[in-house]
C-alpha cells in the first residue's frame, strides 16, 4: 500500500493525513474486494524497514493499525476473518508493541467464526527474514528426521504456512519493485503496477488487478 505520503504532499498535508487517508482506503478495499469474492487478501502494513521512519510518523501509523484492527463490526458484517503474517511475537528481534499485539489477537479471535474473505495483514514482515527464519526450523526438522531442507519442507514453516499461492501482487504509487513482500508466495505471480497512489486505490483499480486471474 505505497503513496500515501506523496499522495499527502500533492495536497499540503502532512504525510500522516496520507496514512490516514491510506487506512480508509483499505477498509473500502477490503469490502469491495469481499464483495468480488476474493478468497484471500493480504496487503503490507508495516515492513521490518520501516520502523527507521521519524518516530512520530511510526507512532502515527500504529495507530492507524489499531484503528484497523478494531473494525470488528464492519469486518464481521462482510464476513471477512483477520490473520496476521509478521515476525512472532515471542521471537528474538520482533518490534511489534504490546498494544497491537493484543489488537492483532482481538482481531483474530473476534473475527474467527467469519467464513467470508481472509484479510492477512502484514506487519513488522519482511519476506527474507521470513524465508531465513523457515529454513533455519527446516533445517532443524531435516537433522531430527533424516529428510532434506526441501521446498515443501520450508513451506511449512512460513509465518501462515496456510497462506494460498499469490495469484496476483498489486504494487501502487508508480513503483515497478516486490520491495520484500511475499518473495516465497509470490513466485507464479500475475503482477500489476499501478500509479495510483494507495489513498486513491479503488474499485477500478481492483477490477484492472483481478481481471489479470480472471
Ligand atoms: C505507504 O506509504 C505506507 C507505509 C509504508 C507504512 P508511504 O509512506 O511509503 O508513502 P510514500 O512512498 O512516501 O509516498
Ligand atoms: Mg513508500
Amino acid at each position: 500500500m505505497d503513496g500515501n505520503g506523496r499522495w499527502a504532499k500533492r495536497r499540503g498535508l502532512p504525510r500522516t493525513a496520507g496514512h490516514t487517508a491510506g487506512e480508509e482506503t483499505l477498509a473500502t478495499v477490503v469490502r469491495e474486494a469481499a464483495r468480488r469474492n476474493v478468497g484471500w487478501l493480504t496487503v503490507f502494513g508495516f515492513s521490518t524497514e520501516n520502523w527507521v521512519r521519524p518516530p512520530s510518523e511510526v507512532r502515527h501509523i500504529l495507530g492507524l493499525h489499531r484503528k484497523l484492527f478494531g473494525r470488528i463490526d464492519e469486518l464481521n458484517a462482510n464476513n471477512v476473518r483477520v490473520r496476521w503474517i509478521g515476525r512472532p511475537f515471542d521471537e528474538p528481534g520482533s518490534r511489534t508493541p504490546a498494544p497491537i499485539q493484543k489488537a492483532i489477537r482481538d482481531a483474530i479471535r473476534d473475527t474467527s467464526h467469519n467464513t467470508g474473505m481472509v484479510l492477512t495483514v502484514a506487519f513488522d514482515y519482511g519476506s527474507r527474514a521470513e524465508i531465513a527464519r523457515a529454513a533455519r526450523l527446516a533445517a532443524v526438522d531435516a537433522a531430527s528426521s533424516g529428510g532434506t531442507i526441501s521446498p515443501t519442507a520450508i513451506a511449512r514453516h512460513l509465518y501462515d504456512p496456510e497462506l494460498p499461492p499469490v495469484d496476483v501482487l498489486v504494487r501502487t504509487s508508480g513503483e515497478t519493485r516486490i520491495s520484500n513482500f511475499l518473495l516465497w508466495q509470490a513466485r507464479q505471480a500475475r503482477v500489476f503496477f499501478t500509479d495510483a497512489a494507495w489513498p486513491d486505490f479503488g474499485a477500478d483499480e481492483l477490477d484492472a488487478a483481478l481481471a489479470l486471474v480472471s
